[in-house]
């Protein structure tokens, strides 16, 4: 029989590399030829399997309208091959030639005060011009045709980071765009006044020619106007994917698709672009200069895991040593890169890939990191420490068909997100990620893995979670509502944080008090919103009298069933309920009408945990991130240690470290920022 736990071609993410992809972005375009040579020696010194090739290289590739330039394309392609390195090929559409502005200086963004942005850097494009997107259409296809069948071809990596830059355009091109897609959304302009509720300032339209983009106003913009525009322009990046994708597909069939996301970025709604991409990969560039980070790391690996359904991912990004485009660039100390890599193996990713190969000598980018440092690579310490991680890498294949699951899931919804981050709001501190990453931390903090799911998650899509954590979802569609009432219902146990359910999708009301949708579900019904003035806080009291504190927002409830968990110890609204607890059918809804503190908050998911059955991976001390990765019987656990001190770790199971070789029966013991992987005896 064979090892269950061998990586089926089926089952792996780049069908034509079964091993953990290890690499960076490759911009060979910026030296001379005499170097490339050396690169392909030193990668394989370094263990390095995968490169992205030619992000940036449209100017070169096509220096003149049609005129395509392969020759030296063809060459590194074959270079690489010859060295045993595949290519992640990179459709250059992120950087548009010069040639491309000059002719159609209407292909270039506007932003929402109007001012027309200009060349001399990246990202210079409107995605709904027709000039960009049909010179884009034809590098594309140039390249496909070409490369297709190249034997070091294993990935498309399309265009880079869509709507990094500019996450929105305003220019009349998109003007008309928007008319059309509100056109395909309402059908009439009727549908569409009753939607924006133009009633409101007499903004009522006549006649479709007559809309805008939600550019600069004298006063507040019209809430779905601008709700529409943030889905028209996620759509919009997302058809100039959809062009490419398109063409490289028709070339080449079996050559996965994707492009590389950036965490939790708010203009793009990635649960609609991850139901398109075949791969989907991120860029992570944590700031080493921050407290934790590795939490806030560690949630963007959940949720890249989430938008793969729960297969692997890549990270294909991120720095050897620091960036160059943050006030203060903080370096990665010795071991950081290493650690930082493993926690995103640790939560899914089969591969890591580094921005970049060789650090520019010249650009905007030359103070950013590389494999290869300005200095060289002797007497390097980046290089050494790129270089073994790369000779460790490539004994981990038994990790790959490994997957990392999860009992707790947090929604999360993009244009709840959208919505929510409007302005003329009872409070305009509400911030998503905020409440998102307060969440988040406690359940981190005791080794909970979290999965994150979309807010069309089924009933069924539901019920693989012991629990479910809504921290905010402002806007709320009805089939949401059902879907989560139905979870519980059934068993399922929820917790919702305020000002959820209190919009549907067009950003009106859901009338019949607050939050109308969940009412029944909660137990409950907020009356009043009570924001509390920035930076003061009122004291709160859970009910076995423990006293804690809250600020930012205070909802004054009724109770219609519910039960209280803590109060108000202040203001007007003293003795009123901020928490509950409501038994619903076989489940349990819990809501959250404040911010309480971390250690309310820690002690609230502790107990839903608790009660749910929810237990850590292992009881580890501060700052030991630990997770699983299994397939079938087996398991490998993974141990992490972010702190500045040693830390050992009681083992559930015996086990053999991948990384040493050693085996471990009882404890392990991780020095600052070590690392281990342990594949742990089947229980028999
Ligand atoms: C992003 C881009 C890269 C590069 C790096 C620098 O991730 O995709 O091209 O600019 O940032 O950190
Ligand atoms: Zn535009």
């Amino acid at each position: 029989m064979p090892a269950q736990h061998a990586a089926t071609p089926a089952s792996l993410m780049i069908p034509r590399l079964p091993h953990l992809a290890y690499g960076g972005d490759y911009n060979p375009d910026q030296w001379p030829e005499e170097v490339w040579a050396e690169d392909a020696r030193l990668m394989r010194e370094a263990g390095v399997n995968l490169v992205t090739l030619g992000v940036f290289s449209w100017a070169r590739l096509e220096p003149r309208p049609g005129g395509f330039d392969f020759a030296w394309m063809d060459r590194l392609l074959d270079l690489l091959h010859a060295s045993g390195v595949m290519v992640d090929l990179a459709t250059p559409t992120a950087a548009p030639p010069a040639w491309l502005a000059r002719a159609h200086p209407e292909s270039l963004p506007v932003t929402r005060e109007g001012v027309r942005l200009g060349l001399g850097s990246r990202e210079a494009f409107c995605p709904n011009s027709a000039a960009y997107r049909e010179a884009a259409a034809s590098v594309t296809r140039a390249l496909a045709e070409r490369y297709a069948s190249h034997p070091a071809l294993a990935l498309w990596h399309v265009s880079n980071e869509y709507a990094c830059h500019v996450p929105e355009c305003y220019c009349e091109t998109c003007a008309l765009a928007f008319q059309g897609w509100l056109r395909r959304r309402y059908a009439t302009l009727d549908a569409l006044n009753e939607a924006w509720s133009t009633a409101f300032w007499s903004q009522h339209y006549s006649e479709w020619e007559e809309i805008t983009p939600p550019r600069a106003a004298p006063a507040q913009l019209n809430p779905t106007q601008q709700l529409d525009y943030a889905r028209c322009m996620s759509d919009s990046y997302l058809a100039c994917f959809e062009l490419e994708k398109a063409l490289l597909r028709a070339e080449s069939p079996d050559i996965p698709i994707t492009t590389n996301f950036m965490n939790f970025y708010k203009p793009l709604d990635y649960w609609a672009w991850a139901a398109r991409e075949d791969v989907i990969s991120n860029d992570a560039y944590p700031d080493p200069a921050v407290a934790e980070v590795e939490i806030t790391a560690a949630m963007a690996h959940d949720l890249m895991r989430g938008l793969a359904r729960g297969e692997p991912w890549l990270l294909m990004e991120q720095t050897p040593s620091q960036v160059n485009w943050r006030p203060v660039n903080a370096l990665k100390r010795p071991g950081q890169m290493r650690l930082w890599c493993y926690q995103a193996l640790a939560r899914g990713a089969n591969g890591t890939l580094f921005f970049q190969w060789r650090a520019s000598r010249a650009g905007s980018e030359k103070f950013h990191g590389g494999f290869v440092p300005h200095v060289g690579t002797e007497r390097s310490r980046v290089w050494d420490e790129m270089r073994s991680l790369g000779a460790e890498l490539a004994t981990l294949d038994e990790i790959m068909a490994a997957r990392t699951r999860a009992e707790v899931a947090i929604l999360l919804d993009w244009e709840s997100w959208w919505a929510l981050e409007l302005d003329s709001h009872p409070s305009s501190e509400i911030a998503l990620m905020d409440r998102v990453q307060a969440f988040y931390a406690p359940l981190w903090r005791r080794n909970i893995t979290v999965d994150f799911v979309p807010a069309s998650a089924t009933p069924d899509d539901l019920a693989r979670y012991r629990v479910v954590l809504v921290p905010n979802l402002y806007l709320t569609r009805a089939a949401t509502a059902q879907a989560l009432s139905r979870y519980v219902e059934r068993g399922g146990r929820l917790v919702m944080g305020y000002f959820s359910g209190i919009v549907n999708e067009r950003d009106h009301i859901w009338m019949g008090g607050y939050p109308a949708p969940f009412r029944a579900l909660l137990g409950l019904r907020v009356e009043e919103f009570a924001p509390i003035a920035s930076g003061a806080t009122i004291p709160l009291r859970a009910a076995d009298g423990s006293s804690f504190t809250c600020d930012q927002w205070a909802d004054v409830m009724d109770l219609e069933g519910a039960e209280p968990l803590a109060t108000y110890a202040g203001e007007w609204y003293a003795g009123r309920t901020a928490v509950t607890r409501h038994t619903f059918m076989d489940g349990i809804a819990y809501y959250v009408g404040t911010r309480p503190d971390t250690a309310y908050l820690e002690r609230l998911l502790r107990q839903v945990c608790d009660e749910a059955g929810v237990k850590p991976e292992i009881e580890a001390p501060a700052g030991l991130e630990v997770t699983r990765r299994m397939v079938g019987e087996r398991s490998y656990l993974f141990a992490l240690n972010h702190g500045p001190a040693a830390a050992s770790l009681r083992l559930a199971r015996p086990g053999r470290d991948l990384l040493t070789g050693e085996r471990r029966t009882t404890t392990l013991d991780l020095a600052p920022l070590g690392v281990a992987i342990i594949a742990e005896d089947v229980a028999r």
